[in-house]
């Protein structure tokens, strides 16, 4: 079995109608979808979600943006799948995206970078747990 990362699809590409595009390159890159859904995250949440980032200057610009609107997210397995998964996306400013990447076909900025991954194997883990419950994670 591989093991997992947890994506979010952010609230501007939700807005662009790029969820099925995005998951499409997700799938296509040899991820398996273990859990899925969309949820908007109320302030609360996001501050908590983003709690490592809680002293940086652009936590209050990140945790508004989360807040903003719905946002599709996934448990995903794949073997290497965090580091994997980062090379998928790509760099968190679109403009040093690698071509191809999901953030340099569908990223604005820093702040609207289109989609998160997690950053190791423990966050992914830790990620799954705060958006799904052990009958919404799934093994096939
Ligand atoms: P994400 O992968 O969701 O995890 C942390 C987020 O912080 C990151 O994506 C970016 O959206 C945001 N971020 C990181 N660095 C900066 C920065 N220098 N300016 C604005 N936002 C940032």
């Amino acid at each position: 079995k591989g093991k997992i990362t947890l994506t979010m699809i952010k609230p501007t590409a939700v807005k662009e109608h790029h969820v099925g595009d995005i998951l499409a390159h997700i799938e296509h890159a040899g991820f398996k979808i273990i859990g899925l859904k969309m949820t908007q995250m109320p302030k609360e949440k996001a501050m908590v979600f983003y709690e490592v980032h809680k002293d940086k200057f652009f936590f209050d610009e990140l945790v508004n943006f989360m807040k903003s609107g719905p946002v599709v997210v996934a448990i995903l397995e794949k073997e290497n799948a965090v580091k994997d998964f980062r090379e998928l996306i790509g760099s968190t400013d679109p403009a040093e995206a690698e071509e191809g990447t999901i953030r340099k076909l569908f990223a604005k900025d820093k702040t609207h970078n289109a989609i998160h991954g997690s950053d190791s194997d423990e966050n992914a883990v830790k990620e799954a747990w705060f958006f799904f419950s052990e009958m919404d994670q799934f093994r096939y």
